[in-house]
């Protein structure tokens, strides 16, 4: 059974058909079809943590293929009220598709052990891997191709530029992460990348400008991750060199795009300037959540399964 909690778990191919598909489905449903792919399919949501865009793209894509969806908060009490091995098995025998959202990636991983149906991952400490399908998703619709694409990620090295890293490093994408080097990757895991991509695509620096020279998107994530809130007065100060603002903008490539994942924090990563100037795609972005990850549960469902 194929479980996507990292994009490690797609190959190159698998995720330009995702996107494939995603595009296909965006477009029908622009023009008033909402095709019926996954009529009568459950899809459960069980989430350790707040959100808004990927509990409600999931609902709303769910429910426009047919389907239904069926939210699960941390009163379920997974992991707590009974063990994970008791837990999943039987949540998942009732469902066709979980998303999981966790504090801790190792506790999903562990759910993929117990599972009766496929697992996606929707945001760990460690990974966003349907963030990074949206974020190619938009970057294709606004470079109209990913050739010649340059992005720059400014600030901390989390869950987000994880995943960023590894679907830009499998669909040969130039990154380049400014960061300072208390919050970059290991050097181990970007030497892995840049190995498998066979060319040194994805780079980190720990100067900002160097980072954004030039690149067609910057893109920035919050300085304090949920999860990580005892740290925030450290990291105000960690990254504070690190924030997107017009003068970052100035190095990037004249027509450079802002990207987010969102929820922001205008004032720290990212000026009110930078996040409302004609330059920010925020919203598209956002948008594509509900694009991206429909791709994503059609290709799992029907494609991923099949093959498997
Ligand atoms: N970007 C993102 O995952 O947003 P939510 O936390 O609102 O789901
Ligand atoms: N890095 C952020 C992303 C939120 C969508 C977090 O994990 O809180």
């Amino acid at each position: 059974m194929r479980h996507v909690l990292s994009l490690f778990d797609l190959s190159t191919d698998e995720i330009r058909r995702v996107l494939e598909i995603s595009a296909d489905l965006k477009s029908k449903l622009s023009g008033g079809d909402r095709p019926a792919l996954l009529q009568q399919n459950v899809l459960g949501l069980l989430f350790e943590k707040p959100s808004l865009r990927t509990r409600v793209s999931f609902e709303t894509l769910i429910c426009q293929l047919g389907g239904a969806s069926l939210f699960l908060g941390e009163d379920v009490g997974w992991g707590k009220r009974e063990p994970i091995c008791d837990f999943v098995p039987i949540l998942t025998s009732y469902l066709d598709v979980l998303v999981i959202r966790a504090k801790s990636h190792a506790k999903v991983e562990e759910a993929t052990r117990h599972s009766q149906c496929p697992i996606i991952n929707g945001l760990t400490d460690l990974a966003h891997p349907c963030q990074a399908l949206a974020d190619i998703l938009t970057m294709q619709e606004l470079s109209g191709t990913l050739e010649n694409v340059t992005v720059a990620y400014l600030g901390d090295g989390n869950n987000v530029a994880y995943s960023l890293a590894l679907i830009c490093s499998k669909l040969g994408i130039p990154l380049r992460i400014g960061a300072p080097e208390k919050h970059q990757f290991e050097k181990e895991f970007l030497d892995g990348l840049n190995q498998s991509a066979g060319a040194e695509l994805i780079t980190q620096t720990a100067d900002p400008r160097e980072a954004a020279d030039g690149a067609n998107y910057l893109y920035t994530d919050v300085w304090t991750s949920m999860g990580q809130e005892a740290e925030s007065k450290q990291r105000l100060v960690d990254l504070a060199d690190f924030q997107v603002n017009k003068e970052l903008m100035n190095c990037a490539s004249p027509d450079a795009k802002f990207l987010h994942c969102l929820p922001a924090r205008r004032g720290e990563e990212v000026t009110t300037e930078v996040i409302d100037s004609p330059a920010s795609a925020i919203i598209k972005q956002a948008n594509n959540r509900l694009h991206a990850q429909k791709g994503l549960v059609v290709w799992l469902m029907t494609e991923a399964q099949s093959n498997n």
